[in-house]
Formats: structure tokens, C-alpha cells, sequence
């Protein structure tokens, strides 16, 4: 039996997700999905309503994915509103909310994990070595319940889409991956769920995030052809203003190396701590 909470339907084991899908199917429908981990904001509605374009039913997995959390990180604060998210659910139109437990997704006994190579070794998996296997696994396993037409993810996670996307096509899943591009707030800084953990005077510092990708994307634009002048600028402006930089290159879009010069299609990939929260933000250099 699906739950009804704050107005949206709730399935809670893979089971309850099939016989939506079947009746859904046999209804003619398309389906979307969108994986999320919830304390949704209006970056994750956007995927939403990129889904609605492509199916006439939207589904909207909410998981905090264990997995894919290392030891040090932030799996037990990472916020959980879910009543205001089965709200924000309802109001944006989603058919079904998928809101499994840990137990339901990794039972006793779980062994089996999905891996991508080489798009996940730099990056945010330099910091993070064993994130994008839990990503990649829990996406597959969403993947295979949901069986979707096509699932939605946001290009603020440029790795992430790219690696879901080089999964998706290595494995022969049917379902297509589409990317969206980022929402940012009014001020540019990219919308994410760890926005919440910026003070006040954190949150005014962190738009320099974006500042900085677009004087470069003009900078390369102008026709400034040096990668590194071009991340050693990044660098500096974020440190200025009390970011901690993790991690800035500039790579090719589908391999993410790094590129040695300026004069193809390349995007410039920060991650930068602000307090307690590391954003991530991605910019085309050259489109
Ligand atoms: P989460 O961080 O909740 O993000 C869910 C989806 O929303 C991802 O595809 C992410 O890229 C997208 N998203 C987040 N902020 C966005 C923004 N400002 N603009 C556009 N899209 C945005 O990413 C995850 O969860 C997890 O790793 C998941 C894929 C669900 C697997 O557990």
C-alpha cells in the first residue's frame, strides 16, 4: 500500500515502485526518474520539471545513500526534512516518491557494487576514493527498479552526470541519462542541499564561486589560450574571499582530463570549501 505524506504518494520497498511502473505502463505513460537524497530546494524541482518534458509520469527517488558517504563525512547531518519534501514533491506534480530505508536498499548480506573506471579516479574522487562507487551503485540499483524511459541529473555534479552517463552506455541500461543544467540563486551561487551549513557571513563570501567561473569564461573567451594562468586566477579569487580551494581544473567535457591548452570545448570544475560545506560549481570555458 503507497503512503500518502503531505500530499504525495510514497512507495517505500521496490515492489510498491514496480506495480506503479506496470499500471503506469500499461496506462501508456512515460516515465522519468530523479534520484535525489531530498532536502530538496528548486534546483532539484528544476530536474523535475526537465522530466515532465520527456514522460507523463515523474518519479523522484529520495535516499541519503550511505554508500556513498565517506567515514568522515556528513551521512548522519546530512538534513532530512522529508515531510517538506513529499510537500515540494506534491506542488511540483511528482507521480510517486521513491523513500526507501538502508535496510531495504543494502540488506543484510549486500555485496554487489557498480564501478566507472578512469571519470572518477580525478576530481571529486582524488578527495573522495570511494563516493562515486557508491553513487554509480545506488544509481544502477534505482535504475533497475524504476526502469524509467530516461532519468534526470543536474550538471552542478559534472562528474557525477558524466560517469552515470559513461555507466549507463558501458552496461546497456535502456534508460537514457539526460543532463540539466545548474540552478543558481539570484547571486549565482549554485543551489545545493549544503547551503544549509553556511553562516551568514559564509553564504555572502561563497557567490565569489561563480564570480570567478564567469571572469575566466570571459578571460578564455578574449582569447587567453593557458590553463594554468587561468586556474591560478580561480585559485587566488576564491582564496581571497575565505574559500578553501579542494580542488579547480579545466578538462575536456566527456574525458574530464585535463586539457594543456585553451582552443577546444573545455569546462572548468571547482570544488571549494566555505566553513563546513564544499560546493562544487563547473562552468564552459569555451562552448
Ligand atoms: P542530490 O545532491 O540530492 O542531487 C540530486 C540531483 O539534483 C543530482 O542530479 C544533482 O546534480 C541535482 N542538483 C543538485 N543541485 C542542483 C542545481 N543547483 N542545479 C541543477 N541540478 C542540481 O546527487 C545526488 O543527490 C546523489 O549523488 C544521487 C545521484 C541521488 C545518488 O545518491
Amino acid at each position: 500500500m503507497l503512503e500518502n505524506v503531505a500530499g504525495a504518494q510514497v512507495a517505500r520497498t521496490p515492489e510498491e515502485v514496480r506495480a506503479w511502473v506496470r499500471e503506469a505502463r500499461q496506462n501508456g505513460k512515460r516515465i522519468a526518474l530523479v534520484p535525489t537524497m531530498g532536502a530538496l530546494h528548486a534546483g532539484h524541482i528544476t530536474l523535475v520539471d526537465a522530466a515532465r518534458q520527456h514522460a507523463e509520469a515523474v518519479l523522484v527517488s529520495i535516499f541519503v545513500n550511505p554508500m556513498q558517504f565517506g567515514p568522515k563525512e556528513d551521512f548522519s547531518a546530512y538534513p532530512r526534512p522529508f515531510e517538506n519534501d513529499c510537500s515540494r514533491c506534491a506542488e511540483a506534480g511528482v507521480d510517486l516518491i521513491y523513500a526507501p530505508t538502508p535496510a531495504t536498499m543494502y540488506p543484510e548480506g549486500y555485496q554487489s557494487h557498480v564501478e566507472v573506471e578512469r571519470l572518477t579516479q580525478g576530481l571529486c574522487g582524488a578527495a573522495r576514493p570511494t563516493h562515486f562507487r557508491g553513487v554509480t551503485t545506488v544509481v544502477m540499483k534505482l535504475l533497475n527498479i524504476a526502469q524509467a524511459d530516461v532519468a534526470v541529473f543536474g550538471e552542478k555534479d559534472y562528474q557525477q552526470l558524466q560517469a552515470l552517463k559513461r555507466m549507463a552506455l558501458d552496461l546497456d541500461h535502456p534508460t537514457q541519462i539526460l543532463g540539466a543544467p545548474i540552478a543558481r540563486e539570484s547571486d549565482g551561487l549554485a543551489m545545493s542541499s549544503r547551503n544549509v551549513y553556511l553562516t551568514a557571513d559564509e553564504r555572502a563570501a561563497a557567490p565569489v564561486i561563480v564570480r570567478s567561473l564567469r571572469a575566466a569564461q570571459a578571460q578564455v573567451q578574449a582569447g587567453e589560450r593557458d590553463p594554468k594562468l587561468v586556474v591560478a586566477q580561480l585559485v587566488a579569487a576564491m582564496t581571497a574571499a575565505g574559500g578553501r580551494v579542494d580542488y579547480t581544473e579545466i578538462v575536456d567535457p566527456e574525458t574530464l582530463q585535463p586539457v594543456a591548452t585553451l582552443d577546444r570545448p573545455t569546462r572548468a570544475i571547482v570544488a571549494t570549501w566555505f566553513g563546513r560545506a564544499r560546493l562544487l560549481d563547473n562552468m564552459d570555458l569555451l562552448p
